[in-house]
């Protein structure tokens, strides 16, 4: 790690992480954890992290957090920040439910208070049963995005995805390319209904 990876003084990323409260979707996963880690460590005055984990296999979205947050990549931090566990908040959810199953208490909290958001959690299978992709990484955002509407204080919203050529072009400018099918009428035609709150965006 170089000397400037740790100079959080001079970093005006790391400052404006200050005093802060992020959201992050996607914590157990590959992106996800090294993502709260780099957020953690490089942000010492960041306020509060909460993470949206869903349950499984019989284990609380508290223990899981819990059991994801002894993987060897805190190592470093744990000898830095003893007590960096106490910023993070868990938040239990599914983001396939309505309102990302986030309970009404929760969502209280995160629209009061994030101002920062990274949505990670995504199926990433690309061969996954269409309506199920759609659910998770179309209707999925969607909800997230009308939580953002939701929130007070929202200075940035940061969707991680996976970038995509358009292989059916010869050429590809610095472009954004519409959609071949809008992701609403996708979503009509998969018959797959989202939370009514869920805006036109
Ligand atoms: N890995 C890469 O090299 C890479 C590179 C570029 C971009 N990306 C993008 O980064 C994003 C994350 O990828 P990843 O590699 O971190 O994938 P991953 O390891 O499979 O992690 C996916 C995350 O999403 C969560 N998730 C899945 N379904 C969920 C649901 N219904 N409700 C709540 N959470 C759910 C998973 O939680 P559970 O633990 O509960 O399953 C996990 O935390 C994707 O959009 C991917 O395209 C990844």
């Amino acid at each position: 790690m170089s000397e400037r990876d740790t100079d959080t003084t001079t970093s005006s990323i790391s400052s404006f992480y200050d005093e802060q409260s992020v959201f992050v979707t996607g914590a157990t996963g590959f992106v996800g954890k090294v993502l709260i880690e780099k957020l953690l460590r490089c942000s010492a005055k960041l306020k509060a992290m909460y993470v949206l984990v869903r349950p499984q296999r019989g284990k609380t979205a508290k223990q899981r957090t819990a059991d994801m947050l002894t993987d060897r990549v805190f190592d470093h931090l744990r000898t830095e920040q003893p007590t960096f566990t106490n910023k993070i908040i868990v938040c239990e959810g599914d983001i396939m439910k309505p309102n990302l199953g986030l309970s009404e208490e929760d969502t209280a909290t995160i629209t009061d208070n994030v101002s920062v958001v990274f949505h990670s959690a995504a199926t990433v299978k690309f061969d996954e049963p269409l309506k199920l992709s759609v659910k998770m990484n179309v209707v999925g955002v969607k909800q997230l995005i009308a939580l953002c509407h939701r929130m007070t204080n929202l200075k940035a919203l940061i969707h991680i995805s996976t970038a995509y050529s358009h292989c059916d072009r010869s050429q590809i400018d610095e472009t954004i390319y519409p959609p071949s099918l809008p992701p609403d009428k996708l979503i009509e035609t998969l018959n797959l209904c989202y939370c009514a709150c869920a805006r036109k965006i």
